[in-house]
């Protein structure tokens, strides 16, 4: 049974990320009570996303994996005034996650109609790093399985995970989300979206190849490259045992590397 995990600032009923637009307790019980899941809207790595009333939507783990920890971050994100979709509900076993929903497509469903907004998106994208590393860390986070650092990292945050809502960007899926280097989270960026050179890659599929140049390109310019381009290695290492990457992807993040060391050396 889902219980209501305490909003401070319940999800807005018009799916608007506006942090000043809170609902009154009424309308908190008038969504606490949706029990039964609507259709599926997108099936995950290893959750599934359901409709689930007016603005809001269902995410419920495949595995038996609690999504607490996520919706601890999301719910401490949104009072820092980061932008994330507002946590309703979480289950007492972790498993079922209600939040609001964001309407707009993801940042790579735009560009794949937008491609000349490529370098605007990926300042946006760069804003969006940076904001989230400035971000006071709560004392909650496990550290990074990855690279040493005292911020909040998000460990996936590339165009996929980023929805073009209507009020701004939104950064949905928080699984990864740990204390560490905020150059790991950068150079992962780098990877995932230049490691699209492989059909099936679904950042690929939304962004062609010269697009993915110019898009990284601009969203780098905004970071210091050495740092960036240091941690590639160990970045790709920890990827590279990810279930979800083929072998294929993980012998073009490797050559990445390669690229990265080349472009620190001229650089
Ligand atoms: N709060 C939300 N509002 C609207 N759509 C969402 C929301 N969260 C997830 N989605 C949809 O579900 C998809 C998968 O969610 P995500 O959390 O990125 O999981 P995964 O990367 O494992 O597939 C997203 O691309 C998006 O289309
Ligand atoms: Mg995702």
């Amino acid at each position: 049974m889902l219980q209501e995990f305490p909003p401070k600032r319940p999800p807005n009923p018009q799916g608007t990320d506006n942090p000043g637009n809170a609902r009154g307790a009424h309308e908190v019980l008038a969504f606490a009570s949706v029990k039964a899941p609507g259709a599926l809207l997108a099936a995950g790595r290893d959750a599934d996303i359901f409709e689930y009333g007016p603005g809001l939507v269902l995410r419920r783990s495949r595995n038996g994996r609690s999504l607490a920890h996520e919706a601890q971050i999301m719910e401490y994100l949104a009072e820092q005034g980061y932008p994330v979709p507002r946590i309703a509900e979480v289950s007492d076993d972790g498993c079922d996650l209600v939040m609001e929903r964001i309407e707009g497509p993801s940042m790579g469903d735009y560009l794949a109609k937008a491609p000349w907004a490529m370098r605007r998106q990926a300042g946006v994208l760069a804003a969006l790093h940076r904001q989230l590393h400035e971000v006071a860390i709560p004392g909650f986070l496990r550290p990074a399985p990855v690279g040493r650092g005292t911020n909040i990292v998000h460990l996936d945050l590339h165009p996929l995970n980023v929805i073009v809502g209507r009020n701004g960007p939104v950064v949905i899926d928080w699984t990864n989300v740990a204390r560490g280097d905020p150059a790991v989270d950068v150079a992962l960026v780098w990877v995932l979206v230049l490691a699209g050179e492989i059909p099936k890659n679904p950042i690929a599929a939304t962004m062609t190849s010269l697009g993915r140049r110019l898009f990284v390109n601009g969203f780098i310019a905004d970071f210091d490259q050495r740092e960036v381009f240091d941690c590639l290695a160990d970045v790709v290492a920890w990827k590279a045992q990810d279930s979800h990457m083929s072998p294929r992807e993980v012998r073009a993040m490797w050559r990445l590397v390669e690229r990265g060391r080349q472009l620190r050396h001229d650089g």
